[in-house]
């Protein structure tokens, strides 16, 4: 009994720590891992991939106040076509909480 117990605490622990891991420096690590060779570690979209599909530059107020959330988590999670040609793949395999932390995590790049 008391090793029953021992188990349902370490899943909830497991559990707790699952649910928490989806913060802004969460998003930021995703990020980095996921979008930053188009959009660039620092969002400019500076890089060679972002220069040709046209990643704008999310450091720019003008540009972030374009942003906007419900339109960007369509984006991050079906993927973004333009005159048919794919600018940013479905990225599918992101929760919804992994996908508002990076919303979260390109809105603070005005504030850098
Ligand atoms: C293959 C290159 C590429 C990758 C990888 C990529 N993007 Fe994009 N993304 C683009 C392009 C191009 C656009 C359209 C121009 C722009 O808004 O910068 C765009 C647009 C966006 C938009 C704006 C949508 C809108 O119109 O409001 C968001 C938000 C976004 N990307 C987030 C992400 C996130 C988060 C990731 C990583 C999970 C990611 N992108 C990965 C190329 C990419």
């Amino acid at each position: 009994m008391k090793n029953l117990i021992g188990i349902t605490a370490a899943a909830l622990l497991v559990t707790i720590w699952g649910t928490q891991a989806a913060e802004p420096s969460e998003g930021a690590a995703l990020f980095k891992k996921k979008c930053a060779s188009c959009h660039g570690d620092d969002g400019k979209g500076e890089t060679r991939m972002g220069k040709r599909l046209g990643a704008k530059d999310y450091t720019d107020p003008k540009v972030l106040a374009e942003l906007n959330d419900e339109k960007a988590f369509t984006v991050i999670k079906e993927g973004l076509k333009e005159d048919g040609k794919t600018k940013m793949k479905p990225e599918g395999d992101l929760t919804d909480a992994q996908i508002k932390a990076l919303i979260a995590h390109m809105k603070a790049f005005g504030k850098k």
